[in-house]
């Protein structure tokens, strides 16, 4: 991997991007309801749309055990099967409905490292039309401090857009 593959965008490149990749993602989803498919779809063109994106995709909220998250679609190394609400980014999402962006894991007490080369990353809660929480939604980066609250805006327009209806 090149060094510009790793880096974090430019935040006026990366509002553009967002904004392309809601369409790109919103046009291939046309009338397609299946939630696995939607979620396989978002994790693959955000992928594709960010190369700093070492890893994202969904844990999502465990049908027999609601105070679990399991690994959902997801594009990047081997991600860790299950999380407990309450631990580590995506646990803490999880519980408190809120998005979490951490620019350094190893200053975030109880971060879980499925892969050691993440350095920060950004999860970001998913709702369906009721408002109930369905899954979160994880991207982690080599880098440190990768993440910033545009990141969070563009993931939250994409996920209340495809997810939210
Ligand atoms: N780091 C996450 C776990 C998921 S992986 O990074 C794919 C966390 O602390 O919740």
């Amino acid at each position: 991997m090149s060094a510009s593959r790793l880096s974090p965008m430019p935040i006026q490149d990366k509002r553009v991007r967002y904004v392309e990749v809601a369409g790109e993602i919103a046009a291939v989803l046309e009338g397609e309801r299946d939630r696995t498919a939607r979620m396989a779809t978002v994790a693959a063109l955000l992928r594709e749309a960010f190369e700093h994106f070492f890893w994202v995709g969904f844990y999502v909220v465990d049908r027999a055990n609601p105070h679990e998250l399991v690994v959902g679609p997801y594009q990047g190394t081997l991600g860790c099967l299950r999380i407990a609400f309450g631990r580590g980014v995506c646990g803490a999402a999880a519980l408190t409905g809120q998005i979490q962006i951490v620019p350094d894991v190893h200053a975030f007490e109880g971060h879980i490292a499925c892969d050691s080369r993440s350095q920060s990353e950004i999860v970001v809660p998913v709702f369906d039309a009721s408002g109930a929480l369905i899954a979160v939604l994880d991207v982690d980066a080599v880098h440190k401090a990768a993440f910033d609250a545009v990141d969070g805006e563009g993931l939250d327009a994409i996920l209340k857009a495809t997810f939210s209806i």
